[in-house]
């Protein structure tokens, strides 16, 4: 079981249920960031807003890892990339690949970083199981495991969605979930991204963002509460 989890969130939205339900036992500033401590459901967490961006992801898993968790969840929302997903339903890291990580010209693969020999994060088995439970309990029929692929674009365009589907396999793409992957590698700690879809990333649903935002942060939220259930 473990002792401490850690919890990011790029957006307000994202985190805001957090705040309202954890019971806080203290906070910390790092690199300008906030990191809350408390407990949840009677489990010690660790929770931050990032903000958006690869950037402000990795830092933020690092800080969290150096305060002491022993797993990393993300939760938030995204582009579904994988056309049978709709707004609102759920996708489970399986593993994760930073995107518009580009250097074909050198001979290497979209996504591929160089001279390194894992390019795609893979996401803990037992973290991935517990998310897909809790989606099944939840919202039956409306979550699917798959890679999640990360870039520091927002992604709103058909050619840009097909080709992150056709040609790198996604089942939705955002902007920090490869970051926060990587970083736990790195330590080897843990981790899963849960993503619940604000949109359909191919330029349509911009009236409709910040509304599905919340809707979808709202269900991605129950499912880490659910997992903290169970972990
Ligand atoms: N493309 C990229 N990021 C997206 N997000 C939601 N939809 C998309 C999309 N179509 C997420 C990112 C970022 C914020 C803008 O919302 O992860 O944090």
């Amino acid at each position: 079981a473990y002792s401490k989890i850690g919890i990011i969130g790029a957006m307000v939205e994202e985190i805001e249920l957090l705040h309202k339900h954890v019971e806080t036992t203290g906070t910390f500033v790092k690199a300008g960031i906030t990191y809350v401590q408390g407990t949840l459901h009677g489990r010690e967490v660790v929770f931050c807003k990032s903000g958006v961006g690869k950037v402000n992801a990795a830092v933020c898993t690092q800080l969290l890892i150096d305060a002491g968790v022993d797993c990393v969840l993300f939760t938030g929302v995204a582009g579904a990339v994988d056309p049978s997903l709709n707004i609102g339903d759920i996708v489970v890291s399986t593993t994760c690949l930073q995107h518009d990580m580009d250097c074909t010209p050198l001979g290497f693969a979209q996504g591929q970083i160089p001279f390194q020999e894992v390019s795609e994060f893979i996401a803990d088995p037992q973290l991935v199981e517990v998310a897909t439970n809790a989606c099944e309990r939840l919202f039956p029929g409306r979550s699917k495991k798959g890679k999640v692929l990360s870039g520091d674009q927002f992604i709103a365009s058909r050619e840009a969605v097909h080709k992150l589907y056709e040609d790198l396999g996604g089942a939705c793409t955002e902007m920090e979930g490869a970051a926060l992957a990587q970083v736990c590698v790195m330590n080897g700690i843990p981790f899963v991204v849960i993503r619940a879809m604000s949109d359909n990333a191919d330029g349509s649903a911009h009236v409709n963002f910040a509304e599905f935002t919340v809707e979808a942060a709202i269900h991605s939220h129950q499912i880490i509460e659910d997992m903290i259930q169970q972990l």
